[in-house]
């Protein structure tokens, strides 16, 4: 287990689409998991995608209790989720503020699905088939963009609603990603 660099924003290994995973519960699988944990919470993240931190697998990671970097949110159970497939459920979407590992200090105004379905697999190859909606739909759609190469800011229809936190939202205690 280890803390691995996070790739930031301009690294060309963030623009490709991961391969999915092929083999379940494999050492190699576990300790990739172990290291996007530690990576993680470490971070303060709600979540990380495998390519972030430069492995190009559809493996994405979220959840948390309560997230000092969205201190609004409800909780999210903490989920592994192998290549997904997200379905949304309903044409309604929110704008809310992301933030991302690999775009340090900023946030944006990002429109996403408020209702969604999402399918997978967890770290043994069980099936995940999740309802849900609103913060925990929204890290989704986020972390599975990762999978296709799409990094937050390419979301936002307005770039005006895109900048850094201490300018956006002064004298917020963000910590920083
Ligand atoms: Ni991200």
């Amino acid at each position: 287990m280890a803390i691995r660099e996070v790739l930031k924003m301009g690294d060309p290994r963030l623009l490709a689409v991961a391969e999915p995973v092929l083999e379940f519960g494999t050492p190699e699988l576990e300790s990739l998991l172990a290291d996007m944990r530690d990576t993680m919470r470490d971070l303060n993240g709600a979540g990380l995608a495998a390519p972030q931190i430069g492995v190009g697998l559809r493996v994405v990671i979220f959840g948390f209790d309560q997230n000092p970097r969205y201190p609004e949110a409800d909780p999210v159970p903490f989920t592994v989720l192998i290549n997904p497939t997200l379905t949304p459920l309903g044409e309604e979407q929110d704008e809310g503020w992301e933030g991302c590992l690999s775009v340090p200090g900023m946030r944006g105004l990002v429109p996403r699905y408020r209702n969604l379905r999402y399918t997978g697999f967890d770290a043994l190859g069980s099936p995940i088939d999740r309802t849900v909606k609103d913060f925990h739909a929204r890290v989704v759609q986020h972390e599975v963009d990762h999978l296709d190469g799409i990094l937050y800011p390419r979301r936002i229809r307005d770039l005006t609603q895109f900048g850094f936190n201490d300018a956006l939202f002064p004298g917020e205690t963000l910590i920083d990603d």
